[in-house]
């Protein structure tokens, strides 16, 4: 293991009764790095984070965070060392204000004792100057979220959980629903974040999203995993035949000509 590991996952297994959803996957993630993992419907993705984010337990292997192993007994646990997951849904709450949103309940205290009140200017002008980091200038915080567009959305999730401390970031789907530019401000923002040292595990399905920001990929396949591969190694073509089943195809076309050429020696 390199000191710049994260997190491990170590041979894990997990299973739902008589299904194996995954079957002795191994991978690591780095700071700095984005990991994206790749799979078609059913292939184990979500239970593969939600064993990394404390939902379920393994029933096989170990999960070691900067070296150490660890067994998560909720997703609380998760989220103290670090590991954060904004789930599709993003559990905002459209009409609460953007500030609300970024702090969930976790506002800044002031007075003390029986006076205590949150922050709400404090909380107001950290929502604000988070946003503007990120680029999306927001004239007034205390507007609803729902009045955000779906990129900045994803934004606000991302930037509330680097504020609360996330060393990992695992993102599932982000850009699934969002159009072309407002996923390029998303995938943007990705970029920006690891570049400051986080690892994120970047969940999608299209691998023209994956490819120009990830570092390494990771392809499930009906539970197991298919290998981790550097950017390097791994041309766009490869990747995208590999999520097509592409190399099956590919086989089946060699074999079929060389029965091909021995029916044509035969006759
Ligand atoms: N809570 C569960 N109970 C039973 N089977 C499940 C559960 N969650 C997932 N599975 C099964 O595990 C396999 C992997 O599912 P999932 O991790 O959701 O795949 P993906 O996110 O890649 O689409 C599927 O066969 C799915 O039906
Ligand atoms: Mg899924």
């Amino acid at each position: 293991m390199s000191e710049e590991t994260i997190v491990e996952f170590n041979q894990i297994s997990k299973f739902f009764g008589s299904v194996i959803a995954l079957q002795e996957v191994t991978m690591h993630i780095k700071k700095g790095e984005i990991m994206c993992l790749l799979g078609d419907n059913g292939a184990g993705k979500s239970t593969l984070i939600k064993t990394l984010s404390g939902v379920h337990k393994p029933d096989k292997g170990e999960i070691i965070v900067e070296g150490k192993k660890i067994i998560f007994d909720s997703p609380r646990d998760a989220l103290d060392m670090g590991i954060a997951t904004v789930y599709q849904d993003l559990a905002l709450v459209s009409l609460m204000s953007v500030t609300r949103n970024f702090f969930m309940g976790r506002e800044p205290i002031k007075g003390f004792g029986p006076f205590k009140t949150f922050d709400i200017e404090k909380a107001n002008s950290i929502a604000a100057e988070k946003m503007k980091q990120i680029g999306i200038d927001i004239r007034d915080v205390s507007q609803a979220v729902g009045t955000m567009s779906g990129g900045e959305r994803q934004c606000l999730a991302i930037s509330r959980a680097i504020y609360f401390g996330a060393k990992v970031l695992i993102l599932d789907e982000p850009t699934s629903a969002l159009g072309v530019h407002q996923a390029s401000v998303v995938l943007k923002y990705i970029v920006k974040a690891a570049s400051q040292g986080l690892g994120v595990i970047l969940i999608t399905h299209n691998v023209h999203h994956a490819y120009p920001v990830g570092n390494s990929f990771t392809i499930l396949s009906r539970g197991r995993s298919m290998g981790t591969y550097s950017k390097q190694k791994l041309s766009r073509e490869k990747l995208l035949n590999m999520m097509a089943g592409g190399e099956e195809l590919d086989k089946l076309e060699v074999e079929l000509k060389e029965i091909d050429r021995i029916g044509k020696k035969n006759n």
